[in-house]
């Protein structure tokens, strides 16, 4: 019996040897006339080819390897690469593609290809990039997709696949990156994903996984990202379903998203151990429990979301040692302690929204340490306090809800100093007293509710007022103003009517009923108008950008391969190039010229000044990409380029508002440098050419490469004189001394320069005269000689307005460049001037 089983097992394995042998001849005697029928075969199934680029160009007249597409292999004469993307072809996949043995590249990205993904595509062997993304695949994918095993790149996303994912896909060992987002996959992530050492990068958002996540992907510690966003995790029969503990494993994360699941049991406290996590999203799903304070221990994290859970109790204090933290959205819970005092120590964070909660205490005067916050909105608590005047320190603040709380007192007059305010919200509290006339000098203003509140008094007129309507003052105590607004007219406002026309009275009433009639219908079409402007904002909001790494590879691909006509400009340090990402977004890499030692030492302060520093006029960085060959710093893509470009240009001029609006920016990126960053930092090379505008002419200071932390002390002295002449304040280039004075210096250099349109290099600038002392010399009588002769042809009437600020400006860049640094005026002082410069400006303009 024994013997029997050895002789059939002999015998079966001589058989499958046989079988291989056969099989190994067969593809041995495979050669590039095999691939040759591949290829006509495939394009024998391709039903619309609408480019003709296959009809024309894949003739058997010429050889394969000269085939638009095709690329070879010259050692082993086969085809290497078979890459057909943005075509528009549709049609199938001929199973034949499995003849092509040496295929390493198979990519058919952006196309109509439809039907099924062919099985035989399991046999190439030598496979390492796979892209299918965007066509139109159905059915499953092939159950031997496990033995590719040399495929690094796999990506399905965007078609119609369905059915799960093979266990046999735990066998791409050298798998970095998979994707399936956008299909109908179903089932559960297999264990096996544990397997995949290599992997990197994880999309499975939007399909119909369920169940739960594997505790075994804890074991993929190379994984960088994971998105699991918008599917069905955990929607098994009811039972808890929690994120696995082993998440804490993963010690290379980024970011990880499951958004939008049905995730219902705690946050796991091993987050903490992911000490390089910058993103995590857990919103829209059902998480209990409290804020672990584990959280507070992911050192690294710049963005939180946790809104739409369930959880409740208390926000932690130690939410004040997140100190990277730059978005926390946490509405839509049930948290109910007072809102940590700690959180306002955070004085980088941009976003913080804690609205929808059942939070208790105040608003404290430690608001106002909020420097840089772009978002705050606590709406929809309990929040029991007055408004405190040190709220008008959010200089950056743009959206501002505290509507549905328990605020009392009254608004304060310096509101008006939140020169950015977009949106205000205040609706639904006990808010009593007058609306300070202050507010009319938001000139960003496009959104205000103050109703349901115990207001009084006129409603200002002025500025943004203009626009509002009815509905932001409804149900208050005694409002009163235009008519418009559905309020009684004003004493004095009454009283000079009555007055002035005290025959028409008798006409006014039938006229009111009938406006008030006109304006009811005009509010109704505004009110369609406001949401489009709201909805517009939430769009711009969110895509203010995750944590993003770009990979030279994407560099090479968004930038043309450095192509010529993607150069933006070349300096000292290197090139500067635009480049396009594949979905759309266009940036600006500063790629580093290799060759000095010095270019590499900025590159690395470049990088260290900028990484904690995040500021709405500062040029955000978005990655950054370092090897031993190449090093490149990917920016923000400002479309309008240097305001030297605009200054010196013949075709573009800049009018006085915008110079000024140029300066005021510039001056709270210095102002934020130098005081509102954990550590100041000198930047050391302001000047025109280095503040850039983006498509609403904000300025953006850039180019860090020479900038200094101040972190031992408040001034540094230093060898290098890299600043650019002219620039430079006198203590720098006689003694090296860096200073933040030194670019508030510079700052002045640049306010004469920009109003009066001469460099300090400008060649009339000889021996005693300097831009300094000529501006110095024509106040205050002859400041029409120094002033940019296209200011004075813009405003021709209005030129006198102008003047009276000019002498004001000047003396105040004079001030800037005093000789010694102690006496220079600072950052905050310069911006509080500019602006009360700016609001006379304006004001003048509005009568
Ligand atoms: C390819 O192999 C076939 C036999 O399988 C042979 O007839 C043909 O000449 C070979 N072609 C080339 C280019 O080597
Ligand atoms: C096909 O296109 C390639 C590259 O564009 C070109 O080199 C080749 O000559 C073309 N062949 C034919 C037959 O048109
Ligand atoms: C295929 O070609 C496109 C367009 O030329 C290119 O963007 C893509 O990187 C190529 N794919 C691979 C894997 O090289
Ligand atoms: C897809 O290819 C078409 C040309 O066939 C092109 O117009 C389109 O921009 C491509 N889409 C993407 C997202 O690359
Ligand atoms: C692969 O090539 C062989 C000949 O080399 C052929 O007999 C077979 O039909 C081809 N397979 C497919 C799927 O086209
Ligand atoms: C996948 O879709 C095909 C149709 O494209 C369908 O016949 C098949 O039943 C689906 N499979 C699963 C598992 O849903
Ligand atoms: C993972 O690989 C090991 C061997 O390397 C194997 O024993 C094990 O079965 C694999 N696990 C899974 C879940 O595929
Ligand atoms: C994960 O890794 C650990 C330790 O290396 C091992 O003991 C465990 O079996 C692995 N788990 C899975 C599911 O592969
Ligand atoms: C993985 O995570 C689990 C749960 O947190 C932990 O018990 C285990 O020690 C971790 N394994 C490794 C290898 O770190
Ligand atoms: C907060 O809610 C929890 C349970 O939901 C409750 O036990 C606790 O008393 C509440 N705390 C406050 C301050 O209301
Ligand atoms: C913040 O961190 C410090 C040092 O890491 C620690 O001593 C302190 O307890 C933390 N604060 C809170 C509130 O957790
Ligand atoms: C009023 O709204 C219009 C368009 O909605 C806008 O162009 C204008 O600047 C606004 N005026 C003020 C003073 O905000």
């Amino acid at each position: 019996m024994k013997k029997m089983v050895n002789l059939l097992s002999g015998l079966f394995l001589f058989l499958l040897s046989m079988h291989c042998f056969v099989a190994c001849l067969a593809s041995n005697t495979k050669n590039i006339t095999t691939d040759k029928y591949a290829l006509l075969a495939f394009k024998s199934l391709i039903t619309s080819d609408p480019y003709d680029i296959l009809a024309n160009n894949w003739s058997t007249s010429s050889p394969i390897c000269s085939w638009v597409g095709v690329t070879c292999d010259e050692r082993h004469n086969r085809v290497y690469g078979l890459n057909l993307t943005n075509m528009n072809l549709r049609g199938t996949i001929s199973p034949s593609i499995g003849n092509m043995s040496f295929l390493v590249i198979l990519d058919l990205h952006n196309n109509s290809f439809g039907g099924q993904m062919p099985k035989e595509i399991c046999w190439l062997r030598r496979l390492k990039f796979l892209r299918f993304s965007m066509n139109k695949f159905v059915g499953e994918i092939p159950a031997a997709l496990g033995e590719l095993s040399q495929l690094q790149y796999l990506r399905l996303g965007i078609n119609n696949f369905n059915g799960s994912i093979p266990q046999s896909i735990g066998n791409l060992r050298r798998l970095k990156l998979f994707t399936v987002v956008k299909n109908m996959f179903s089932g559960l992530i297999p264990q096996t994903i544990s397997n995949m050492s290599s992997l990197e990068y994880v999309g499975f958002s939007s399909n119909y996984f369920s169940g739960n996540i594997p505790p075994s992907i804890g074991n993929c510690t190379s994984l960088i990202d994971v998105f699991l966003d918008t599917n069905f995790f955990t929607d098994s029969c009811g039972i808890d379903g929690n994120i696995p503990l082993e998440v804490g494993n993963m010690s290379n994360l980024l970011s990880f998203s499951v958004n939008g699941n049905n995730i219902n049991g705690s946050i796991p406290g091993t987050f903490k151990d992911l000490h390089k996590l910058q993103g995590l999203d857990l919103r829209n799903n059902g998480l209990q429990g409290s804020f672990v304070k584990e959280l507070c221990q992911i050192d690294n994290l710049d963005e939180l979301y946790l809104e739409s859970n369930k959880l409740f109790g208390v926000l932690p204090t130690c939410l004040g040692n997140m100190t990277s933290l730059r978005k926390l959205y946490i509405g839509y819970n049930n948290l109910n302690s007072t809102i940590p005092s700690s959180l306002w120590s955070l004085r980088d964070i941009l976003q913080v929204d804690l609205s929808s909660n059942a939070f208790i205490g105040n608003i404290p005067l430690e608001i106002g340490n909020f420097k840089a916050i772009i978002l705050l909105d606590l709406s929809r608590n309990h929040i029991s306090s007055n408004i405190p005047t040190s709220i008008s320190s959010l200089r950056n603040l743009q959206n501002l809800s505290l509507a549905h709380n328990k605020l009392y007192g009254e608004i304060p007059t310096s509101l008006g100093e939140m020169i950015n305010l977009f949106s205000l919200d205040l609706s639904q509290n006990m808010i009593t007293g007058v609306i300070p006339k202050s507010l009319a000098s938001l000139l960003y203003l496009r959104n205000i509710n103050l109703s349901y509140n115990r207001l009084q008094g006129e409603i200002p007129d002025g500025g943004p007022f203009k626009n509002f309507t009815a509905e932001s003052y409804l149900h208050n105590e005694a409002l009163c103003g235009d008519p418009r607004l559905q309020v009684p007219l004003c004493d004095k406002q009454a009283k000079k009517m009555s007055m002035k026309k005290n025959l028409l009275l008798k006409c006014i009433l039938p006229i009111l009923v009938s406006t008030i009639f006109v304006v009811a219908c005009i509010i109704l079409v505004k009110l369609n108008k406001r949401k489009m402007v709201e909805n517009t904002l939430e769009r711009n909001l969110s895509t203010l950008g995750a944590p993003r790494r770009i990979s030279y590879y994407e560099l090479v691909q968004a930038t043309n391969g450095f192509n010529e006509s993607n150069l933006l400009g070349r300096g000292g340090f290197g090139s500067v190039y635009e480049g396009k990402l594949s979905n759309g977004e266009i940036f600006a890499v500063k790629v580093i010229d290799l060759n000095s030692e010095e270019k590499l030492r900025s590159f690395d302060r470049e990088c260290n000044a900028l990484r904690n520093l995040r500021h709405r006029n500062l040029v955000k960085i978005i990655s950054s990409c370092s090897n031993i060959d190449f090093k490149a710093l990917v920016m923000e893509f400002m479309s309008n380029g240097s305001v030297e470009k605009w200054l010196y240009s013949n075709n573009c001029c800049l009018n006085f508002l915008q110079r000024l609006n140029i300066m005021i920016d510039v001056a709270y990126a210095l102002e934020y440098l130098h005081h509102g960053s954990s550590i100041p930092v000198v930047h050391c090379d302001l000047k025109p050419s280095n503040v850039l505008l983006d498509e609403d002419m904000v300025a953006h200071v850039s180019d860090f490469g020479i900038a200094k932390l101040m972190d031992e002390g408040q001034s540094k002295t230093h060898t290098e004189t890299l600043a650019t002449i002219g620039y430079l304040a006198p203590e720098y280039g006689t003694k090296g001394i860096v200073s933040i004075k030194g670019d508030v210096y510079s700052y002045g250099i640049m306010l004469m320069e920009i109003f009066t349109r001469r460099k300090p290099t400008d060649d009339m600038f000889v021996e005693d005269l300097t831009l300094k002392t000529w501006i110095s010399e024509s106040l205050p009588n002859s400041i029409m000689d120094v002033l940019d002769s296209r200011l004075v042809q813009q405003n021709g009437g209005k030129i006198d307005d102008i003047l009276s600020c000019m002498s004001s400006i000047f003396g105040l860049a004079l001030n800037c460049c005093k000789d010694s640094p102690e006496e220079r005026i600072n950052m905050e002082d310069v911006i509080k001037m500019l602006i009360k410069i700016k609001t006379m400006v304006l004001d003048e303009n509005m009568v």
